[in-house]
């Protein structure tokens, strides 16, 4: 893989069928509902310029998801491709999105890691990030 093709882009509807197919196919992205086209959209536009994809020529190979709500970031399916993992392209796409939390006047960003993916844990402890033990999630459907 040669850097001067690889780029990171911010993330558009139209990357969404090559980005549904990464998420399905890895392992420690949990899909639901949230993530249908239609969905996605919605979540982009209100988001605008917060996730971004990584490409490497045509190919995608990443993508970080990445919202507020006006008081808090959230990130979501941060995911990069098995064949270009370990290449730095990860903490890249996180810290695009970041910049832009920050420059949005953000200035805490959560997010959740499916309890046992091990993997998970060590990148995001590796790129800066802290496990809390002192929250705990609680959902409700709607
Ligand atoms: C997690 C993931 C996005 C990391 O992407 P990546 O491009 O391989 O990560 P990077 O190369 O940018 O790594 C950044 C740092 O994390 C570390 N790291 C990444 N994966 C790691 C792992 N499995 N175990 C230990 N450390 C890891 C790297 O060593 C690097 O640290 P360093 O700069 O100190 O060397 C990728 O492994 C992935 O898609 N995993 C499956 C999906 C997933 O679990 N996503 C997180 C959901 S919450």
């Amino acid at each position: 893989m040669s850097n001067a093709n690889v780029t990171i882009l911010e993330m558009q509807p139209s990357d969404y069928h090559d980005m549904y197919e990464l998420w399905r196919s890895t392992p420690g992205i949990g899909l639901s509902n949230a993530d249908t086209k239609e969905n996605l959209e919605k979540f982009l536009d209100r988001n605008k310029g917060l996730s971004f994809v990584c490409k490497h020529e045509d190919r995608l190979i990443g993508t970080v998801l990445c919202g507020h709500d006006g008081r808090r970031g959230y990130i979501y399916h941060a995911a990069v491709a098995e064949a270009y993992r370990g290449k730095g392209i990860g903490r890249s796409l996180i810290e695009k999105s970041l910049e832009k939390l920050k420059a949005e006047g953000i200035n805490k960003c959560h997010l959740f890691v499916i309890a046992d993916n091990t993997s998970g844990h060590h990148f995001w402890t590796s790129v800066g990030w802290y496990k809390r033990d002192d929250i705990l999630v609680y959902s409700k459907d709607l």
